[in-house]
């Protein structure tokens, strides 16, 4: 099949309305997406992603007044629309227009993203757009075209070239059906924000590993129960001083990689090495051994990072990644729940 690769908004537009696939950036991760009104293009990206079929898909939308002609919104969900969005945060609500995919749910997943160009894409195709990240159903969800060109070259229709994902990892997610609005995935949006609207929101523990199970058992967002976001590598989570340790002993830096801060706070405040130029010389030195290392200060930086960092460690035929565990505070909660679902072993 061949691929348009492309950054014509219209011509990608024409595609979805034809029923075709297309891949496109948001803010968070690339999609790949079909029209929600057509079952059958929908169907081809679980096909394209070897997907779960019961794992529902996320309705991209063009606007606020949009989502309403489809679901019902609430006060709530507006209060929540309008402070958050465009941005990643996506609202599981009630459904208004049955027809839309997938048909047997009567709840909706929405989001709008935040890229105007991308808004005005969605807009051209006459909405919405359904996607999910775009990946191979288990692996990272991929943030920078070079991956997405590898993998889906040839898979899909088309490729929309835009501003590549700033956040890299995916939106939060936040159920409005249920007795009490609940967090279904953390991201960047976080449970502390989230709360200034919605005081009685349900945070499952984010120390443990999602799935959240409901009393039946029944997971209430299909998607928190599979394998993900895990390269083919061994994936392990260390403390800043099993990460330093690890640097030193142990691990071979032909095949093992690191994402952290440590050294960061080691060259920028000298705490374990003095702070002569001397000894600042000696630790970068020491450093260029390791061919495999991605060095962030902020835990922002750290999941924009992330994604494209496991690929690339997965093309060298890295064994382990060693990811420093974030620092508490901001952008912690998405980041720390990602790096616990890669680390998984099943
Ligand atoms: O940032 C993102 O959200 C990216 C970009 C492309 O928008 N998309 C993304 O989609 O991460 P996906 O399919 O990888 O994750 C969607 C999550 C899944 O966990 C899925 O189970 C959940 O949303 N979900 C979708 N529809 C749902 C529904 N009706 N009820 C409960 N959960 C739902
Ligand atoms: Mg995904």
């Amino acid at each position: 099949m061949k691929t348009l690769i492309s950054s014509d908004v219209r011509l990608l537009a024409n595609l979805i309305q034809e029923g075709k696939v297309v891949i496109f950036p948001t803010e968070t991760v690339y999609g790949i997406g079909a029209s929600t009104k057509n079952e059958a293009a929908c169907l081809r990206v679980y096909e394209i992603k070897g997907r779960p079929k019961d794992n529902p898909l996320i309705a991209h939308f063009p606007s606020i007044e949009a989502i309403e002609e489809s679901c019902v919104l609430g006060n709530l969900g507006r209060k929540l629309l309008e402070k958050f969005s465009p941005g990643p945060l996506t609202l599981i609500l009630p459904k208004k227009d049955k027809s839309l995919f997938p048909k047997e749910l009567d709840t909706l997943a929405v989001r709008i993203p935040k890229n105007p160009v991308i808004r005005e894409w969605i807009r051209l195709t006459g909405g919405p757009v359904s996607a999910p990240s775009a990946n191979l159903s288990g692996r990272p969800s991929l943030t920078k075209l070079t991956d997405v060109v590898r993998y889906f070259e040839g898979k899909v229709d088309g490729i929309l070239i835009e501003e590549e994902p700033s956040f890299g990892i995916e939106s939060t997610v936040v159920s409005l059906v249920g007795e009490h609005p609940t967090l279904l995935r953390p991201g960047s949006i976080e449970s502390e924000e989230l709360k200034t609207l919605l005081p009685d929101l349900v945070v499952p523990n984010l120390f443990e590993t999602l799935p959240v199970l409901s009393v039946s058992h029944v997971p209430l967002s299909p998607g928190t129960k599979y394998k993900h976001y895990a390269p083919s590598a061994q994936v392990i989570l260390a403390s800043r001083d099993e990460f330093i340790h690890s640097l030193e002993v142990g691990f071979d830096p032909k095949d093992t990689a690191w994402i952290g801060f440590s050294i960061a706070d080691k060259l920028g405040k000298g705490n374990l090495f003095s702070e002569t130029k001397e000894a600042v010389a000696k630790s970068k030195e020491g450093l260029s051994k390791f061919d495999h290392f991605s060095l962030v200060s902020t835990n922002e930086e750290y999941a924009s990072k992330l994604y494209a960092f496991f690929e690339a460690c997965d093309l060298s035929k890295i064994q382990t990644i060693i990811c420093e565990t974030p620092k508490l505070g901001r952008g912690w909660e998405g980041l720390r729940n990602r790096l616990e679902k890669a680390s998984r072993r099943n």
